[in-house]
């Protein structure tokens, strides 16, 4: 290890997936942008594909008994032992509370036992530092931070990388888990975005005008019910109009291909809505929806025009990982550490209820 470096460890287990990671960067209160020296993320998409979506009680019971292995792998593969740890960072909110729990008291015991500083750090946040993290050599604050995730679907004007003010976000599901509610409804697995996406290649984006709510509104939120609501009528027929039948490959795929152009549509629109309205001239991606090859080439083809500053982290790094949690260098330099009797926040923490 480098003279001066300093060594830590990041746990992430806000939803299903138990990620580690290792990370190095310059001692805090130095800034500068920590290296990612290993990432490991255990997935649990086998535990929950039969259900077509997460169950909260299975995804804490996975995290218990990965997070072992999972924290070991990572230090591994970093080349490294406990002992060369400086701080342990972990995601405290928002996520469902039984996967918080397990990631929290791990993090804590090892704080605790190795007598290092403990740093909790927004799961949102984190996914737009991975923006930061992907780039880091530029400037990605301040910027517009926009979370398209399974659970998220918001705004954020970021002064800085721990200080997002949230402009506003769904008034009901997320965009990932409309992708997921739609990949079911078309039979076609989970997670959803991803097969979603791969049926879409070969369909007809105009085949369906699907509703695009919110589009026309001065209002920074979002709404994708009622696309959902729109897609199963299309599936199952109404107004005269037959449905179609799952085993018509063509007829899924225009479904598919109509449904992604109608949130890319309203994600596109939204964001440069904000982009205007805050007039941030930066744009940070963050989130599962952002792995989306057609999202990604329309709001690259909207921020070239707009001539914004674009950052999107790579595929795997847009999906939940601990790699992320390098947030945390952000905050030892602010002096943020945590008491060891912190406990989670489940909930997205709203500006006028933040703490
Ligand atoms: O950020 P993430 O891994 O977990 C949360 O914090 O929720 O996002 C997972 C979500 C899922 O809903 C998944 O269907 C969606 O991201 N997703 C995608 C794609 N890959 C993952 N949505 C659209 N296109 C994709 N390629
Ligand atoms: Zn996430």
């Amino acid at each position: 290890m480098a003279a001066g470096r300093f060594l830590f460890l990041a746990i992430e287990t806000t939803c299903d997936e138990t990620g580690a990671a290792v990370l190095e960067g310059p001692r805090p209160p130095e800034p500068g942008v920590p290296i990612v020296r290993s990432s490991v993320v255990a997935s649990q998409i086998d535990l929950h594909e039969r259900y077509q979506g997460v169950v909260p009680e299975i995804a804490s019971r996975a995290h218990v008994r990965q997070i072992l292995p999972t924290i070991d792998e990572a230090l591994h593969r970093a080349g490294v032992t406990l002992g060369d740890l400086e701080a342990i960072a972990v995601s405290t909110r928002p996520g469902l509370v039984g996967s918080l729990v397990v990631g929290l008291t791990a993090a804590k015991s090892l704080a605790m036992a190795l007598d290092i500083p403990l740093v909790a750090f927004d799961h949102l946040e984190a996914h737009l530092y991975a923006c930061q993290l992907a780039y880091p050599e530029k400037n990605v604050y301040p910027c517009l931070g926009l979370v398209v995730s399974g659970g998220h679907t918001s705004l954020f004007a970021c002064r800085g990388p721990i200080e997002a003010e949230l402009l506003g976000g769904t008034i009901d599901d997320a965009a990932g888990e409309a992708f997921d509610k739609v990949a079911n409804l078309l039979g076609l697995g989970y997670p959803g975005g991803p097969v979603v996406e791969r049926a879409a290649v070969t369909g007809n984006r105009a085949a369906y005008a699907f509703p695009r709510s919110f589009l026309h509104d001065e209002r920074l939120a979002f709404s994708f019910s009622g696309l959902k609501t729109a897609v199963l009528y299309a599936i199952r027929g109404q107004d005269a109009r037959a449905g179609i039948s799952l085993e018509n490959p063509q007829q899924v795929a225009d479904i598919a291909a109509s449904f992604q152009e109608a949130v890319v549509d309203i994600l596109v629109a939204k964001t440069r809505q904000a982009l205007k309205r805050t007039g941030l001239r930066r744009l940070g991606i963050g989130g599962g929806v952002a792995a989306n090859a057609r999202f990604r080439e329309r709001i690259e083809a909207m921020a070239a025009e707009q001539r914004i500053d674009l950052f999107i982290p790579p595929l795997s790094m847009c999906t939940d990982n601990a790699a992320m949690g390098g947030i945390a260098l952000a905050k030892l330099a602010a002096g943020q550490v945590a008491d060891l009797d912190i406990d989670v926040t489940a909930g997205l923490v709203r500006p006028k209820n933040k703490k």
